[in-house]
């Protein structure tokens, strides 16, 4: 199949790598700096000068961008981009954006003739490198079962949902809303013993004994030690951007979701202090300044 993938920041890296790397598929790649897309050649990956040349002649058109408007810039009535996408082919979009916007790319597309799944992934960017994502794919069910071996390219579990697209990115939502309240948890509680005089690495042996996940103990380490370095991983504009996602949805359906405000907050300080690049574990670092620390 010829695949076109649009975006290759910190996850779609690893995910066009591991495509590039199986050898399965003939691949296309495009990234809005090209200093991105240029290594992707040595891995025999055409590499198009724009979205629309990418996409032209491809079965699925892979999106990781960064948010609802990265993707509403390149997809929209008739959009360059949208127009080159042949007829019956797949825009399949992996980044985490609104579960409203979800369904109105899903309409885009039905209204153009192309399908349309929303494929949201759990997994820090080594996770997609690895191929050990977890993703959840939802929206046209034909390109569902479509795009399903594919993704298993770059993802170990896959789950498909019925239902409009949004039902993946919601989903991803209420997972990503837990992951931040673990991290905002993990900062209150290493604060809270080292006011009280507790070793934070007794905590830290602990917290890494309750939390199995590797993609989870990362934050256990990130948090004891007070490594704020975002690096290969997700930043503090990023993960601002998810805590606006689930304000919003929970808004929408009259959801209190009050740990999430707490954490708004703080990524907002953190950003007004200059910390939009760290990693989003460092709104540690505001509640160690309201303690004194
Ligand atoms: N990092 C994680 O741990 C993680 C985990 C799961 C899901 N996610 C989600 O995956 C998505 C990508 O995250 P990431 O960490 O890979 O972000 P990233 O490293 O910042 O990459 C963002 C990508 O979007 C492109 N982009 C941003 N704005 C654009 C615009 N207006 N027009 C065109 N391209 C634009 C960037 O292009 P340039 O290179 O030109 O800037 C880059 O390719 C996000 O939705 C994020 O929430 C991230």
């Amino acid at each position: 199949m010829k695949i076109a993938f649009l975006g290759l920041g910190r996850m779609g890296t690893g995910m066009a790598t591991r495509l590039a790397e199986s050898g399965e598929h003939s691949l296309t790649v495009w990234n809005r700096s090209q200093d991105k897309a240029l290594p992707f050649a040595l891995l025999g990956a055409r590499i198009a000068n724009n979205p629309s040349d990418a996409v032209e002649d491809a079965d699925i058109v892979i999106t990781s961008l960064l948010d609802d408007k990265s993707i509403a810039t390149l997809f929209h009535y008739q959009s360059p981009v949208l127009s080159a996408m042949k007829k019956n082919s797949i825009h399949l979009c992996v980044t985490t954006i609104s579960p409203l916007y979800a369904d109105q790319l899903q309409a885009l597309h039905d209204a153009h003739g192309t399908r349309y799944v929303s494929g949201p992934v759990v997994g820090r960017p080594d996770a997609s490198a690895a191929g050990k994502l977890v993703q959840f794919l939802a929206g046209d069910e034909s390109a569902v079962a479509v795009v399903k071996n594919t993704c298993s390219i770059f993802a170990e579990q896959i789950m498909c949902l019925s239902g409009p697209a949004s039902t993946a990115n919601s989903q991803k939502l209420c997972i990503n809303f837990f992951v931040a309240s673990l991290i905002e948890s993990m900062g209150e509680c290493f604060t809270f013993g080292e006011k009280l005089g507790v070793p934070r690495e007794n905590l830290a042996f602990f917290l890494e004994k309750i939390l199995p996940l590797p993609g989870v103990k990362v934050y256990v380490d990130k948090i004891f030690k007070r490594d704020t370095n975002s690096g290969t991983g997700f930043t503090m504009t990023a993960g601002r951007k998810d805590l606006a996602l689930m304000l919003d949805a929970a808004s929408s359906v009259q959801c209190p979701l009050d740990i999430a405000s707490v954490i708004a907050n703080k990524m907002d300080m953190a950003i007004e202090q200059g910390m939009e690049d760290k990693d989003w574990s460092a709104i540690q670092e505001i509640t160690r300044q309201r303690a004194g620390m």
